[in-house]
């Protein structure tokens, strides 16, 4: 696991869109596994930049999200599916039907969840596997649990995750109770996986991540195992951090 620190959330950003569009330049029609939520907004938007300017072209390449509420249409302005489209699918010469996400809106977990493990697999997995981490430790929606975590599946939010994303919703009311994220032997089969944090608030679960023990408490831990895992943190998350 190779840390990169950087002095704020935009150094951050740059850096890691820098690692996303440096793999698209040299592998054209790569696999990128993108996540949701506050971090990766700036390295997006960075990326969109650079593709007006014409420094990076994502016509060929195809996406993989982590997770989707459960529950949500595609087109609910909260659903994943929506935020992607807002803050990078439209805004970039992507072909949207090279883009995934889970299918929130399919009722059938088993079936929503094995489906979408069968176009990963068949993709061949993420060259790059983009990764926020939660406050607990979790990565996609792979909440600390007494096991890893395989293949895509169905999961009920915990209190903590609730709480950190009813910022996104009018009413803590409203945020979904359940998700389908992928699994965490999933991520781990991404050739190359790049984490970013930002801010005093992941402090705890990025100093676990990469100095505690590997431990399904702390779903992130894992990735001390993966043999190309790249962490881009601005100086308030790595604060606990050696
Ligand atoms: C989102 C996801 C989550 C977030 C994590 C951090 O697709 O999988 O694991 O990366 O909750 O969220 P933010 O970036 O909002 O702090």
């Amino acid at each position: 696991m190779r840390i990169v620190r950087t002095t704020d959330y935009k150094d951050m950003s740059r850096k890691a869109a820098n690692v996303i569009s440096a793999q698209v330049i040299m592998k054209p029609d790569c696999v990128l596994g993108l996540a949701t939520g506050t971090t990766p907004l700036g390295a997006y938007s960075q990326l969109v930049e650079w593709c007006d300017k014409g420094d990076v072209d994502f016509s060929n390449v195809s996406t993989y999200n982590l997770d989707e509420y459960r529950g949500l249409t595609n087109d609910d302005p909260q659903s994943y599916h929506y935020f992607m489209r807002q803050n990078l699918f439209d805004k970039v010469n992507i072909d949207l039907a090279r883009t995934h996400v889970p299918d929130g809106s399919n009722p059938d977990a088993e079936a929503a969840c094995s489906e979408y493990d069968r176009m990963v697999r068949e993709a061949g997995y993420p060259d790059l596997q983009l990764l926020g981490i939660g406050n607990n430790g979790h990565i996609g929606f792979n909440e600390p649990d007494s096991c890893f975590s395989k293949g895509t599946h169905c999961v009920n939010l915990t209190e903590s995750t609730i709480k950190a994303n009813s910022r996104l919703f009018e009413r803590e009311e409203d945020v979904p109770r359940q998700a389908y994220t992928m699994g965490v032997q999933t991520i781990m089969y991404a050739r190359m996986i790049l984490v970013i944090a930002s801010g005093e608030a992941k402090a705890d679960a990025v100093y676990r991540m990469c100095y505690g023990p590997v431990d399904p408490d702390c779903p992130a831990s894992i990735l001390q195992l993966h043999t190309n895992c790249v962490v881009i943190a601005d100086e308030a998350a790595l604060s606990r951090c050696p």
